[in-house]
């Protein structure tokens, strides 16, 4: 079924990811001296990460404003359902401007204001304006190239597809690799997992081809914990097209747009969040998301509309929305936008400190395949590249300190295993209809059905190692969100509409005998 390895290497430090969690992440360890490597399953650059298509901007909270740590955490807090962790987000958002100036060091040009300071934006959840942006809607992809540039020093690879993380009974030794050479081993003492997202558990998403829950499904592989992954968060606005060429990626319609006073409405032009939420359309996203799902559930209506046509000078400062927008054959400055709610990111994730610590020794993890705490139940809009600068760049200082400590490691020669597969398409659909924007039991019991008849199959590329990272990632948001009998954050149950006091911790969940096990439960019910 496999063959060997046919190629080894050496390095202190392997990343996985070329996202911002990842290339921080490398910076950091070449910085304190490391021999890091950088490896990207994609051949195609940059333009495959999460991280360059990021349109509405970094959360952070500038020197000599009206803003505060505490206003940034409160807002945070207030997001999150009651499971963020106030240690991590203070520690993080306290971190935020240093990364950013880090970063503006680098080179990245954020947009300012004609008093030359940093234009400011607002996004749902949040009670002042303290998105700091670049290229109007185009943040990510300036994120991106600041860092692609500042990574033309360090030894970055693509098209290398990492089958499995190496480890011996209690650390980590290194990650079994396939490339154009076949099948290979780099023993490393220190691993960083920056992966992205799974948003191609779905039909639809926001996210790049890639985002298919490798890290999770590597992490959990090697032993390590994973934790709050019932919590997917649905983007309110995803642009809607109907037919087949709805699915795969989707462009988004960044959330700034209604900070900027877009208002969503449906097809009879009434207000979708009018009553719901005193934050109106700029309530946190899952309220959002819930609203647009709720109507669209009531009206039977294929999508909802973001009108944006009082927005002066639209076309300059949202160029990127703009663009798909006119793709699709929409005019925003003339037409609401049709959008629906769409896959956009994991709230949970590989279990980590603030440091991007895992559980197994030197397995480290930054970006959105990490669970520092950071989003406890719904992330707040534009925290993501917040967290993924600074745990990315701590992380890699942790994993350069980790290679010198351990020193020299030598993995076990391996072969590419067998993992259970499930086709693709069945997954998504099945993720689709029973683990959507609202779930119930008999929805996610179909959903564990399905899952269960995945076939074990070789993993030997990249379409097997994605195949089988999406069943092993399907599985563990089906158990999690099983478990949670309540509606929490972004994970709503419609048999059980409110939170439960008594659930207000996080799940945690690991793999034992290549069976997942909810080691620690949602609640605490008696
Ligand atoms: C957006 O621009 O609306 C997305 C920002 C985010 O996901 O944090």
């Amino acid at each position: 079924m496999t063959t060997g390895p046919t190629w080894q290497q050496r390095a202190d430090v392997v990343v996985i990811g070329t996202g911002v969690g990842g290339l921080a992440a490398a910076r950091a360890a070449h910085r304190a001296g490391s021999d890091v490597v950088v490896l990207s399953k994609s051949a195609a650059g940059s333009a495959a990460t999460a991280t360059h298509y990021a349109q509405g901007g970094i959360a952070v909270v500038l020197p000599d404003t009206d803003d505060s740590v505490a206003a940034h955490v409160a807002d945070t807090m207030a997001a999150g359902g009651g499971l963020c962790d106030r240690d991590a987000v203070t520690s993080i958002v306290a971190d935020g401007y240093r990364a950013v100036a880090d970063l503006a060091g680098a080179g990245a040009v954020f947009d300012q204001g004609s008093d030359g300071t940093w234009a400011l934006t607002r996004e749902g959840g949040h009670s002042r304006r303290r998105i700091i942006h670049a290229g109007g809607d185009a943040t990510g992809a300036e994120v991106q190239r600041a860092l692609d540039h500042a990574a033309t020093v360090l030894d970055v690879r693509g098209g290398h597809v990492v089958l499995q993380v190496l480890r011996d009974t209690d650390h980590v030794t290194g990650v079994l690799v396939a490339n154009g050479d076949g099948i290979g081993v780099i023993h490393a003492p220190s691993v960083v997992l920056a992966t992205g997202g799974l948003g191609h558990l779905y039909r639809a998403t926001t996210n790049p081809g890639g985002a298919t829950g490798d890290g999770v499904a590597l992490a959990l592989w090697a032993g390590a914990t994973v934790s709050d992954l019932e919590f997917i968060q649905f983007h309110p606005t995803m642009l809607f097209s109907g037919g087949s060429a709805g699915g795969g990626r989707r462009p988004l319609i960044t959330e700034a747009v209604r900070g900027e006073g877009a208002r969503l409405i449906d097809a009879r032009g009434a207000s979708i969040t009018e009553g719901v939420h005193p934050m109106g359309d700029l309530a946190p996203r899952d309220v959002v998301a819930g609203a647009i799902d709720a109507r669209l559930r009531q009206t039977g209506d294929p999508c909802v509309y973001l009108d944006a046509r009082g927005i002066d000078g639209f076309e300059e400062r949202f160029p990127t929305v703009t663009a798909a927008c006119r793709h699709a054959g929409i005019d925003p400055v003339r037409q609401p936008i049709p959008v629906v709610p769409g896959a956009h990111y994991s709230c949970g994730g590989i279990v980590t400190d603030v440091a991007g610590r895992t559980d197994l020794a030197g397995l480290f993890a930054a970006g959105e395949v990490g669970r520092t705490g950071m989003h406890g139940a719904n992330r707040l809009a534009s925290n993501s590249l917040l967290e993924g600068l600074v745990v990315g760049a701590r992380a890699g200082a942790e994993a350069a300190t980790h290679a010198i400590a351990v020193g020299r490691v030598q993995s076990r020669a391996s072969d590419a295993v067998g993992r259970p597969i499930l086709p693709r398409r069945i997954l998504q659909d099945a993720m689709s209809r029973d683990a959507s924007v609202v779930r119930d039991a008999a929805g996610l019991a179909r959903l564990q059905d399905v899952l269960a008849s995945a076939e074990v199959g070789p993993v030997a590329d990249r379409a097997d190692v994605e195949d089988a990272a999406l069943t092993l990632t399907a599985t563990v948001v089906a158990a999690a969100a099983s478990a949670r009998t309540e509606s929490r954050g972004c994970h709503h149950r419609s048999e059980y509409p409110g939170a439960d006091p008594a659930r207000a911790r996080s799940s945690t969940l690991v793999l034992r005998d290549g069976v997942v096990v909810l080691e620690t439960p949602a609640g605490v019910a008696s």
